[in-house]
């Protein structure tokens, strides 16, 4: 299949509305951007229009199914620690939504998954050369905007996040399926696919509002961590998560051959008769083994360790933001990065 057209309507059918309860709590957290984070809406919307019908479809398929919108957040967030946020921001906060969107659409492909946010991936209801298309129209439409913003070093945190995080989801597919791969490996990966998006958030941030090197560096650890935590979350829900909260199917992971924290902790904690049942599971991919995975990651006790490593990156978190911020923003960002780690979706 090349690409499948559908009718419009399906988009709206299949909208994809946050649970009430995660829904009051992002915005409780999210109250003192709540008029910034309209203005990225529109920005969004605005960017999206192609003369090609399909790239429409699939992007405002994607775009408008509901996702956190963890990255504009975050960045609008750390803009307002000084307390200036203004229309470069919104267009920096959209140009990070765009590029996270087309790594998804990316990663969907490669992951070979079918739901996210509670509907069909794009890649399923599309097909996988029109998902991989659609990527790189968001990307280059991210390049067209960043351009637009015209500052040299803003664009040099974009591009090189952008590139690291490629370099992450091959990284991650050359250790798949290899039961070896250990926590260095694994940390490795995340920090690339995932935490260099957040620290580039963090980076723009700072660079936005004329802070000093110094200054730039303390928010790009703040995105670090923050990122770290969210991929150890994100982990965890592969195995522990309700599928209907998440949105996605629960272990997709093991079934692409993904090496997570969950895995490489049972591994090491586990008797020998347990660890040939994971290295099979994951040379294999066999999902037919995830009940036993689940179980053994549950008897291990793995989950509340990765808890207690993202506890302690929380921690650092806290101790980055103990300067002159505004009390509202920071109070803000700490309960961000709390609902990050203890998330169910
Ligand atoms: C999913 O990110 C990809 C990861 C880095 C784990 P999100 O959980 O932020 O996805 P959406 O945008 O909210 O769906
Ligand atoms: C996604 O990691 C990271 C990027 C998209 C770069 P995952 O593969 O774990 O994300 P999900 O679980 O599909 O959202
Ligand atoms: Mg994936
Ligand atoms: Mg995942």
């Amino acid at each position: 299949m090349i690409y499948r057209l559908i009718d419009s309507s399906y988009v709206k059918i299949f909208h994809f509305k946050l649970d009430d309860k995660i829904r009051v709590k992002l915005k409780e957290i999210t109250k003192p951007i709540h008029d910034h984070l309209n203005c990225v809406d529109k920005v969004i919307k605005s960017h999206l229009s192609s003369d090609i019908p399909v790239i429409n479809q699939i992007s405002t398929y994607i775009l408008n199914s509901g996702g956190k919108k963890m990255r504009p957040i975050f960045h609008l967030l750390l803009a307002g620690l000084d307390g200036k946020i203004t229309k470069s921001n919104h267009d920096v906060a959209a140009i990070i939504e765009f590029i996270h969107t087309a790594t998804l659409l990316h990663d969907d492909v490669v992951d070979q998954s079918t739901k996210r946010r509670n509907i069909q991936t794009a890649n399923a209801v599309f097909g996988n050369s029109a998902s991989i298309l659609v990527g790189d129209f968001l990307y280059s439409r991210s390049f067209q905007m960043m351009v637009k913003i015209d500052d040299m070093s803003v664009m040099k945190v974009l591009a090189d996040a952008t590139n690291k995080i490629s370099e992450g989801e091959v990284l991650q597919l050359i250790n798949s399926h290899n039961p070896q791969i250990n926590e260095t490996q694994y940390f490795e990966v995340i920090d690339f696919k995932t935490a260099k998006l957040f620290e580039a958030c963090g980076k723009i941030a700072a660079i936005l509002n004329k802070k000093n090197s110094n200054q730039i560096e303390l928010y790009s650890q703040i995105g670090k961590h923050f990122g770290i935590i969210f991929q150890l979350a994100d982990d965890i829900l592969d195995y522990s998560g309700n599928s209907n909260e998440i949105g996605k199917n629960i272990g997709d992971d093991l079934r692409e051959g993904k090496v997570t924290l969950p895995l490489i902790l049972t591994i090491k904690m586990s008797n020998s008769k347990d660890r040939e049942i994971l290295n099979t599971a994951i040379k294999t991919g066999d999902i037919n083994y995830l009940p036993s995975i689940v179980s053994l990651i549950q008897k291990n006790g793995a989950i509340d360790e990765i808890k207690e490593i993202a506890n302690e990156h929380l921690d650092k978190i806290e101790a980055l933001l103990d300067g002159d911020h505004d009390k509202v923003f920071q109070e803000s960002l700490f309960n961000l990065a709390k609902f990050s780690l203890f998330r169910s979706i």
